[in-house]
């Protein structure tokens, strides 16, 4: 029996009720159908993830693959793609014994489209067999990787094929993979498709960067510490920049950027979820629940408003790459990529300037850009703190010293990096700033799994603290829809040179708050 004294105040044991954080959290048996298994993202992240899973001892013995696509594939077509795409792209080593068993709970499902009724009846037979065959236990995924467009086609075959209703001791799920609609009416739709197919927490909706171990660090540093939270608000903290910035174009992706451009491929998502873990509230408790609600309650707080003044020409950029030089290699203009619209009038670069209207955060503005092309390749979250009120210091001594800045760095050489004043030794006072870091290669030893293999495992787990709930995704859009209505109304992008860190109306976008982007 416990003692009084082993009870913490719930009256639980802490000690019998800790979960030994050291077991492998291994995935149920189960049939994970993809739809769009021949599309990049399954090429390069999806596919890796799955082997690198395998690999890892985390999905079980039973589980099987099953692929769906337009090619006349049968399914050692399919077992040698997987394996090309593994092979290219996983962490862990090629291991011919785990590969084998992998590829025996592969089948493929060609598709002559997505309309193809037949197809889907095939497709139910195939999951049912494997039901037996390998013992997936009835439990069924569905990870939908494919252009918006295809939804209601695809959701409403998969509920008149069966494959999704309900079986006693059995899961049915479904995986979303972003763009969640294109502006907020459109994401609402989308929502009740998918709700007519599974309920609502079976839906499972992909924003990779929470899959982030420096993402999901956000909160750990925040709320696991003592000494940054006091200074984690309007008192202290002059602006945050959220940047995203890319080397790389566009690539082969013309088809679905050009028409969906920077703001909605990853402010929507990925930079307000950055913001959010940033802004928010300490939730009552890691879960689903209580992190959800304390993201949508600083969505919810979100503004475009400058000290209550609305004027989007001067809270935004946007831009477009030109032809030029990138690391001293020629490169195609945006307009000059293949199956960019010659009259597209998509950006490539975005910026926009919000503010938190609450308490913690009133008057702060939180800046975010996104770019391709850019300088380099670089994520990261950067609060600056005000300067301090007095310096009791000669002039000459600070002249060099900035603002105090914690950075989050979520990509590359993941870690934090505090900028502060220091002495330069020597026999005179004068400061500079100095940084001290903490990287995760130094620190630990294993590798991060790639965002793709925990938040395939989770999805597979029916683990729902790394997927944004449908309210976020509203809210998010409710910030975005404006800014993109203002754009469509307002002619082409600016141009950027290649290699640069984005239009000049970016500049001014800081400048006109007498600020300056952070060279990362
Ligand atoms: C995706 C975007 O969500 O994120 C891409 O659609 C972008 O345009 C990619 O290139 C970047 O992901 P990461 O993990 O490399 O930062």
């Amino acid at each position: 029996m416990p003692t009084s004294a082993s009870l913490d105040s719930a009256g639980a044991n802490p000690l019998l009720d800790a979960r030994d954080l050291r077991l492998p959290r291994i995935a149920d048996p189960c049939v994970l159908v993809m739809f769009g298994i021949t599309g990049d993202l399954a090429q390069h992240k999806l596919l890796p993830a799955i082997y690198d899973l395998a690999n890892r001892g985390l999905l079980s013995p039973a589980f099987s693959l099953v692929g769906v696509g337009r090619r006349q594939w049968d399914d050692d077509a399919l077992r040698d793609y997987v394996a090309k795409a593994a092979r290219a792209g996983a962490r862990t080593p090629w291991r011919p014994a785990i590969w084998e068993q992998l590829a025996a709970g592969m089948r493929f499902v060609p598709f002559a489209s997505f309309e193809d009724d037949g197809a889907y009846a095939r497709l139910t037979r195939v999951v049912e067999k494997l039901d037996h065959e390998c013992g997936t236990a009835g439990n069924r995924a569905f990870y939908l990787s494919i252009p918006p467009g295809w939804f209601p086609a695809v959701t409403e075959r998969i509920a008149r094929s069966g494959l999704v209703q309900e079986a006693p001791g059995a899961w049915r799920r479904v995986v979303i993979e972003k763009p969640f609609g294109h502006d907020r009416a459109s994401a609402q739709e989308l929502d009740a498709l998918v709700a007519r197919i599974v309920r609502p927490n079976d839906v499972f909706r992909v924003d990779h960067y929470l899959g982030k171990e420096t993402v999901q660090n956000i909160l750990a540093l925040r709320f696991a510490n003592t000494m940054f939270e006091p200074l984690w608000n309007q008192r202290y903290v002059d602006h945050v920049q959220i940047t995203m910035a890319e080397a790389i174009g566009i690539g082969t992706r013309a088809g679905y950027y050009d028409t969906i451009g920077s703001a909605r491929d990853v402010i929507q998502n990925h930079l307000l979820q950055l913001l959010a873990l940033t802004a928010m509230e300490e939730p009552a408790s890691m879960s689903a629940a209580s992190v959800r609600a304390e993201k949508e309650k600083v969505l919810d707080c979100v503004r475009l408003e400058r000290a209550g003044v609305l004027d989007l020409d001067a809270s935004t950029a946007r831009g477009r790459y030109e032809a030029g030089f990138q690391g001293g290699v020629p490169v195609r203009g945006y307009l000059q990529e293949q199956g960019v619209a010659a009259d597209s009038r998509t950006e490539t670069y975005a910026a926009v300037r919000l503010e938190i209207a609450n308490r913690r955060w009133a008057g702060v503005p939180f800046y975010l850009r996104t770019g391709k092309r850019l300088a380099r390749r670089v994520t990261e979250v950067a609060v600056v703190f005000k300067r301090p009120p007095f310096l009791p210091f000669e002039t000459a001594a600070t002249a060099g010293i900035g603002a105090n800045t914690i950075v989050l760095r979520i990509q590359p050489e993941e870690g934090i990096t505090l900028r502060l004043a220091s002495k330069v030794p020597g026999t005179q006072m004068e400061l500079r700033d100095v940084s001290m870091d903490f990287g995760y290669g130094a620190s630990f030893n294993e590798e991060s799994p790639e965002a793709y293999e925990r938040l395939i495992l989770d999805a597979l787990l029916g683990d729902a603290p790394l997927f944004p709930h449908q309210r976020e995704v509203d809210l998010s859009w409710r910030i975005l829809d404006p800014i993109i209505e203002h754009w469509a109304g307002a002619g082409a992008p600016e141009g950027y040179r290649p290699g640069s860190w984005g239009p000049p109306s970016a500049r001014a976008l800081l400048a006109r708050d007498q600020r300056t982007w952070r060279r990362s």
